[in-house]
Formats: C-alpha cells, sequence, structure tokens
C-alpha cells in the first residue's frame, strides 16, 4: 500500500513532524520555517528544548493556517536529581500557559508530560485532563512511559493518554511497548530515529559519539537497503517507523535534509527487509545516554 503525504494518524497528526531537539532559539526559527515551507505540518516541540520562541517565531514566519498545522509540546515534569523541581498540577496548568505564549498559539494539539520522572506524575496528568478541558491542547499523551507507567494511569481511573513519544528505531524496537500501546489505542510517536546512523548529533556537545560501537552491523544492512531502494539511509529508518504504524518525528540543522526527510511516500521497503531490520533490535535505547540515563527506567515510586 502507498501511503499519501497527506495521511494523518487517528489524532489528526501528520505521519511525519519535525523535531526541534538540539536547535537554538535562531535556528528554530529558521529550521521551522523551512520545515513548513517544504511542507512538513507536524512540529514537534517541548518546553526542555528552551527553543519555543523560536519555534512560534518560525510558527509565524511561514504563515501557515492554523488548521492545517499540528503542533505537539512537552512539559518537563522536574527531576530531582538534576536538581529540577517537580512540578505540581497548578505549575502544569501554568507552564503550558507560559509556552502558548512563547510559541505565538492559542492552543497545541497534543501535550505531553516529558517522562515519567516524578513521583507527582499522576498529578500531572490530572492537570493535563484540566489543560484539555481548557481548550489549551485538543488531545493528551505521554512520553517515555512504558506499560507500568501507563498501567499507574488506568489504574488511577483517569482518561488514558492518547499518544506515547518514545524511543524507536531498529536498535531500541520496543516490541511490546507498541503492542501495549496498541492494545489501548495508543498512538505510537518515534524519536530519534536516525539514531543508528553514523551522522546522528555528530556536532560538539550533542552526544552522538555515545554507544557509537554498537550501530555498525545496523549501518552495513541500513545502506544496503538504501542502495537497493536508491534512497537515503535517512529516509529507510523513517519509512521502517512508518510501515510500523509510528508518526515519525525527524530533526535537521540543514535545509536540504529537511526537504529529504519529509520525502518517504513515494517507495517500499519490503516485507524481507523489514525482517532484517527487525532482527537488529538490541532494545538498546540511545537518545538520552548521554545523559547517563534511559527515561523508561528511572521512574520514582509513587
Ligand atoms: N520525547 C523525548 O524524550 C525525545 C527525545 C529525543 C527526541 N525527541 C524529538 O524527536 C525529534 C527527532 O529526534 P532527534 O533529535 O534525535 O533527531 P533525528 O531526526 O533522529 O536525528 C537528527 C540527527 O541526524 C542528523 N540528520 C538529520 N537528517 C539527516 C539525513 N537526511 N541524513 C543524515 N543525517 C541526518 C541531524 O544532523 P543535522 O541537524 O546536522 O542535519 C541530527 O544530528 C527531536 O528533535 C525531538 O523533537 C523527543
Amino acid at each position: 500500500m502507498k501511503i499519501s503525504q497527506s495521511t494523518r494518524n487517528e489524532l489528526g497528526m501528520p505521519l511525519v513532524g519535525f523535531g526541534t531537539y538540539q536547535l537554538s532559539t535562531e535556528q528554530a526559527e529558521t529550521c521551522v520555517c523551512d520545515a513548513l515551507n517544504a511542507g512538513f505540518r507536524h512540529i514537534d516541540s517541548a518546553e526542555g528544548y528552551n527553543n519555543e520562541e523560536g519555534t512560534g517565531r518560525g510558527i509565524k514566519a511561514a504563515g501557515v493556517s492554523r488548521d492545517e498545522l499540528f503542533v505537539t509540546t512537552k512539559v518537563f515534569p522536574g527531576y530531582k536529581p538534576w536538581g529540577s523541581n517537580e512540578k505540581s498540577y497548578e505549575d502544569t496548568i501554568e507552564t503550558l500557559k507560559r509556552q502558548l505564549t512563547q510559541l505565538q498559539l492559542d492552543y497545541v494539539d497534543l501535550y505531553m508530560i516529558h517522562a515519567p520522572f516524578s513521583e507527582l506524575r499522576l498529578e500531572q496528568w490530572r492537570a493535563c485532563i484540566e489543560l484539555k478541558k481548557l481548550g489549551l491542547t485538543k488531545h493528551i499523551g505521554v512520553a517515555n512511559y512504558n506499560s507500568m507507567r501507563i498501567q499507574e494511569i488506568l489504574d488511577a481511573d483517569l482518561d488514558i493518554p492518547e499518544a506515547n513519544q518514545i524511543e524507536f528505531h531498529p536498535l531500541c524496537a520496543q516490541v511490546e511497548l507498541t503492542r501495549f500501546m496498541a492494545r489501548h489505542s495508543i498512538a505510537p510517536i518515534a524519536y530519534s530515529s536516525l539514531a543508528p546512523l553514523s551522522t546522528w548529533r555528530v556536532e560538539e556537545g550533542q552526544g552522538g559519539d555515545v554507544l557509537a560501537e554498537i550501530k555498525q552491523e545496523a549501518q552495513t544492512v541500513i545502506k544496503d537497503i538504501a542502495t537497493k531502494l536508491s534512497v537515503a539511509e535517512a529516509k529507510v529508518l523513517l519509512r521502517w517507523g512508518m510501515q510500523h504504524g509510528y508518526c515519525v518525528l525527524t530533526k535537521s540543522s540543514k535545509p536540504e535534509r529537511i526537504r529529504e526527510n519529509l520525502n518517504i511516500f513515494d517507495f517500499e521497503i519490503s516485507t524481507n527487509d523489514m525482517e532484517r531490520l527487525d532482527k537488529l533490535n538490541q532494545n538498546q535505547a540511545i537518545a538520552w545516554a548521554a545523559n547517563g540515563l534511559n527515561p523508561m527506567e528511572v521512574a520514582a515510586p509513587l
């Protein structure tokens, strides 16, 4: 089946989104505007990226109608080991209001808790439910939640998250969690799809060198499939995520890559090659490794 470029998931979220992590405020402004001009209609932001003013200016400069856009952002929950205060119910409400001012928007399309780090996570989730009622976000979700953390919300008899944004690529294939989310109709969103590549986060201080040695076998397989399909290796990884039913996010600071990464709708990875990529799984999270943690495994007990 060919997937059309306009295809969105059940939340109305375009299947390919532009990520804004590790962009300065100035880069966020330029790159978000470039991404929207290239045809992206889904922008992923976060309080913790410290660049939402730039993202807001980029959105405004591109002049795309608000109805066409799908903007997601996240509240940083607080994390004691980093000296970051855990957010209360009221803090969570106030955080989105402040983010909306920076983004120059009246509402976002999806608001997520960035990670289950805080003992106050159910209180933060109750605040997300209220933010949806207030119309400040159309949908609410979580990020970096494993099935136990989602189950806590179900056990508390609260509205179930509509989406879960997680690290997802052939080295970190999240097989059980993906099934759990499907059973509960939680939309899957993939981040760091390009982590297996040697070009991922290579600039000074971006942390791409951590765990670089585990990627070599994957890189050979990805290259082989990319050559066979005559597409860039990055596109193979994004397409792999999409063929697994995920919305995929991709960040670049380079205009030509921004344009290239959106264009994953005119080829298909064969069943055989999907299986070769699936077999590379090592259940190895990479994206947060430079910070010395796996965000799915550090939740404090309730
Ligand atoms: N919820 C979470 O905890 C979480 C965690 C991580 C990420 N995210 C979200 O997901 C987004 C994507 O993840 P990510 O930032 O790890 O980005 P990614 O898209 O997986 O990879 C970006 C890296 O790959 C390079 N790159 C981009 N396009 C390329 C191409 N066509 N060929 C070769 N290299 C390419 C980029 O370099 P250049 O910039 O130099 O092009 C950058 O170093 C983030 O921006 C963020 O919005 C969420």
